[in-house]
């Protein structure tokens, strides 16, 4: 692969991971890359590294440029593995590097790796580092995505090196936004900042409007995952705005889960309510389905519908697993209503309202559930069910 210059001497040296179909439990159904970069002036900054399994690639990448002996600083954004892991590699041949981290990095760093005779140099919002004629600055930006979670600036080149924020999950030959099919990358982004940085809304809020203020106006974003974006900064900023606050379009998620088709049958004539009321609707057997591709599709719905049946005097255990994620992930302003097929005492409907409620989520009241198989009447309480649903979508 040719060297990837951003600008004049600033080189992205990551790897593509092609094969990856699961991160942290997140399914990468287009795998990733770990983003790296060197920045070559009077002195010489890697900033970032890789994951542990592509630490030689990294190494060789930033031969390509200069020996590793000559690095001078290695600057750690983040201490999670896919960017931290390949450090000690780097360090065992970079003997006079300084690691440049967050107060909050350098801890993690010691405590993942032990104590080494590395050279730290601790940064704080503002700070800056003369490269020679270029200058690195620093913004803590705690929980995007770690607590130790920081961003680099190179000053005058106005690349904003923000590690996981702006990240996509996506491995391809390209390095750049404006060389991807534009539907999939955002796709993409949206999946990532759905399953990665949701709960964190306010937070991405307050540290983009801190940028402009730092005097930070990137010409180009070059986040640690994905491909670098050149020609659409400002797409990607207001994507993030946007879903922070909440954006919503006109559209409903089904989630379910089913042993004998009940709760399907129901879910099937809430969906056709919906759909027939000219609504977009998203439909998923959550054991079939995939976490991930379902937080993206309910970041932009409006509202999420969850139908279990009951099983030993509580929901379906793929439905409680699904719930416990969502909550977690505090997706904001939802209609939240629920439904399920019982046999005897029932549970699951319950046992939904109460998860939402007590995760603070406004639920349709009282949740719909027939028992056994949904009788012809009963399919028409589902199809009002939807119905209601519309009319609050459209209120
Ligand atoms: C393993 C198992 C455990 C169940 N436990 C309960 C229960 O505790 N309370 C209840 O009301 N129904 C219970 N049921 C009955 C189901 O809720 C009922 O058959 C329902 O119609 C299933 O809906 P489905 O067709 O969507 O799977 C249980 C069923 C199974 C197979
Ligand atoms: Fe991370
Ligand atoms: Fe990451």
């Amino acid at each position: 692969m040719n060297l990837v210059e951003l600008a004049e001497k600033v080189y992205w040296v990551g790897v593509v991971d092609w094969n990856l179909r699961d991160f942290h439990g997140y399914e990468t159904r287009r795998g990733t890359t770990y983003n790296a970069y060197l920045v070559v002036d009077a002195k010489t900054a890697l900033v970032d590294t890789v994951k542990y399994p592509f630490k030689t690639s990294l190494a060789d990448n930033i031969r390509r440029v200069t020996s590793l002996e000559n690095l001078d600083y290695v600057i750690v954004n983040h201490v999670e593995m896919d960017h931290s892991s390949s450090l000690s590699y780097i360090m065992q041949h970079a003997k006079n590097a300084t690691i440049v981290t967050s107060r909050r990095g350098k801890a993690g760093l010691v405590k993942y790796y032990g104590e080494n005779e590395w050279n730290f140099q601790i940064v704080k919002t503002g700070d800056e580092l003369s490269l020679g004629n270029r200058t690195l600055r620093f913004v803590e930006a705690p929980m995007l995505h770690w607590p130790d979670s920081m961003f680099t600036y190179l000053q005058e080149d106005k690349i904003l090196m923000p590690n996981d924020a702006f990240g996509q999950h996506l491995a391809t030959s390209q390095r750049f936004d404006d060389e991807v099919d534009q539907a999939v990358l955002m796709d993409e982004a949206a999946k990532y900042y759905a399953n990665i940085l949701m709960p964190f809304a306010s937070l991405i809020i307050r540290k983009i409007e801190e940028l402009p203020k730092l005097n930070i106006n990137p010409r180009i974003i070059a986040p640690s995952h994905g491909v670098i974006w050149r020609s659409h900064p400002s797409k990607i900023v207001n994507a993030y705005l946007e879903w922070s606050k909440g954006k919503t379009s006109n559209k409903a998620v089904i989630v379910y889960d089913t042993m004998w088709g009940s709760t399907q049958k129901m879910a099937m004539a809430i969906c056709d309510a919906i759909a027939e009321k000219g609504i977009e609707v998203h439909v998923y057997q959550m054991r079939r389905s995939d976490f991930a591709e379902i937080l993206k599709e309910i970041l932009e719905a409006k509202a999420v519908i969850v139908g279990s049946p009951t099983v030993n005097g509580s929901m379906f255990q793929t439905i409680s697993a699904f719930l416990r994620y969502v909550t977690g992930l505090k997706p904001k302003g939802k209609i939240w209503a629920v439904f399920g097929s019982y046999g005897w005492g029932g549970g699951a409907v319950r046992a939904m309202t109460e998860h939402l409620k007590t995760a603070g989520f406004e639920v349709l009241e009282p949740g719909l559930q027939v028992q056994y198989a949904p009788t012809l009447e009963e399919l028409g309480k589902c199809r009002e069910l939807g119905e209601k649903i519309v009319n609050q979508i459209q209120a």
